[in-house]
């Protein structure tokens, strides 16, 4: 139902199979309110839309629309022929803390509207909930897991939301349980609070604990995430599909999203963008016109930004340039930084997903120091053997040596001087301390394993400084 074809970082580009169609990820799903008449599904696959999530809730206690769904299927009701994902309720009971119907009863809903992905009636514990109440509201969801999984037997996928809370070790258990049950996608829940509040590390460390024990086969939907900004980063710690309530949500408190950030309409001079609106109309147009007309444009705009993002990070997937891609964007925000800065932490679950091949490392900041290729070339080079009594290392690329230094990889055997990583990595002539730091690590074991020889180090003023905590 998930064939992956490319890869990089913890991202990849598949392609999820529904009884709708077959739909390419990472997908960005954009939540409809069938209640609300705003952009209509015709327009969203115009505008880059390849499958639609609604709310089975909202239509289930809307009578009108229940009984429409159930006579002729959601995807009528919506009027589209796109595959549609449906959610449960769930939502509402995280915003609202109640909801009036049962597990079984949403989950056979879903199935009778011939909904292409389906989601039980999880619990979102919010975040910094205590560990006891997120363990019992999780071992709920797991009941409640199993009970759909025993009774769904439409044609659709079953989702089975992670849940936890900001207990990471709760993450691990929910995600190692819904693997147990089987699910076909698997979507890391209860952390609208958490986007809202900008705390994208607890985001990225609820979807890497997640990944640990998640099958890498199958797709991960990451619940409430519909900023642009964040899609590179999601992507690379192994997101598949998103949904975006943000395109209406931001449009409506006239709000225009960019892959940077989020401006203020009010605060804008020109846009910076060429979409069709944005070609079309001057901010100070646009705040002239009626509010409900503002917000349909600002809504296709916010739309428009957000599948050019999608297609980006698919193509830096396609290049091997995801790294780079998402260097580039956590400088939107400095918790988004933070955030990426988490992989630290995830080294091994980061190994096993990155591809070894690439074509070029484009050294971008610090951060770049954390990308496995470095730490995979240390390993690496522990492995060269050599025969040699002195081995000559040299941070001067002129002198004859048998290793060269350089940052951050650390020691180059000179014959992979033009190989992929170190040999086709571009770094500015002044790179930063962090960069020699981490190449000093590198230095350090190489030092260790190699002893028993005669090291002779041929280094220049900037490496200096370096060298007490190596030769320590
Ligand atoms: N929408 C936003 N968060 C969640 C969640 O945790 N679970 C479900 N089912 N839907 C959501
Ligand atoms: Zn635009």
């Amino acid at each position: 139902m998930f064939e992956v074809t490319d890869k990089d970082a913890m991202g990849r580009i598949g392609k999820l199979k529904t009884p709708h169609g077959v739909v390419e990820t990472p997908a960005l799903m954009p939540v409809i309110n069938p209640n609300i008449d705003f952009i209509s599904p015709k327009e969203l696959k115009k505008i880059g839309a390849e499958i639609l999530i609604t709310n089975s809730y909202i239509i289930y206690r809307t009578e009108k629309l229940r009984e429409k769904a159930e006579k002729d299927g959601v995807h009528a009701l919506l009027d589209t022929d796109l595959p549609v994902m449906t959610d449960s309720g769930s939502y509402q009971l995280l915003m609202y803390g109640e909801i009036e119907v049962s597990n079984e009863e949403i989950v056979k809903f879903q199935e009778k509207i011939k909904s292409d992905i389906v989601v039980p009636l999880d619990i979102p514990t919010p975040p910094d909930a205590d560990y006891s109440t997120a363990l019992k509201d999780l071992e709920e969801t797991i009941k409640r897991e199993k009970e759909a999984a025993e009774m769904y037997s439409g044609e659709g996928l079953l989702a089975l939301p992670i849940q936890g809370s900001t207990h990471w070790d709760l993450r691990e258990k929910s995600a190692e349980e819904a693997a147990k049950i089987g699910g076909d996608v698997y979507p890391i829940g209860g952390v609208v609070p958490l986007m809202d509040a900008y705390r994208f590390e607890d985001v990225a460390r609820a979807v890497l604990s997640a990944k640990t024990k998640l099958p890498p086969n199958k797709p991960v939907h990451l619940f409430g995430a519909g900023h642009p900004m964040v899609f590179a980063l999601f992507v690379a710690l192994g997101c598949d599909l998103f949904d975006s309530a943000a395109y209406a949500l931001f449009a409506k408190d006239d709000r225009y999203l960019t892959p940077y950030g989020t401006e203020k309409l009010s605060e804008l001079n020109y846009f910076p963008c060429s979409c069709p609106i944005c070609l079309e109309y001057t901010p100070e147009e646009m705040r002239r016109m009626e509010k409900s007309e503002r917000e349909i444009l600002l809504g296709k705009h916010n739309l428009y930004v957000s599948f050019e993002e999608m297609r980006r990070v698919k193509q830096a997937i396609k290049n091997n340039e995801l790294f780079e891609l998402v260097e580039r964007r956590i400088r939107a925000h400095p918790y988004l930084i933070q955030a990426w800065r988490a992989i630290k932490d995830y080294y091994d679950l980061m190994e096993k997903y990155d591809p070894f091949a690439k074509k070029v490392f484009f050294y971008l900041g610090t951060e770049s120091c954390l990308r496995p290729a470095v730490r995979r070339h240390q390993e690496r080079v522990l492995r060269v053997k050599t025969d040699k009594k002195e081995i000559v290392i040299s941070s001067d690329y002129s002198v004859k040596a048998d290793f060269y230094l350089k940052p951050p990889f650390g020691v180059v055997p000179a014959e992979l001087m033009e190989s992929y990583p170190a040999g086709h990595a571009e770094i500015p002539e002044d790179i930063d301390e962090e960069a020699y730091r981490t190449a000093a690590k590198g230095l350090k074991l190489f030092l260790e394993k190699h002893k028993d020889k005669k090291i002779r180090l041929v280094v220049d003023e900037k490496w200096r400084k370096f060298l007490d905590d190596v030769q320590a």
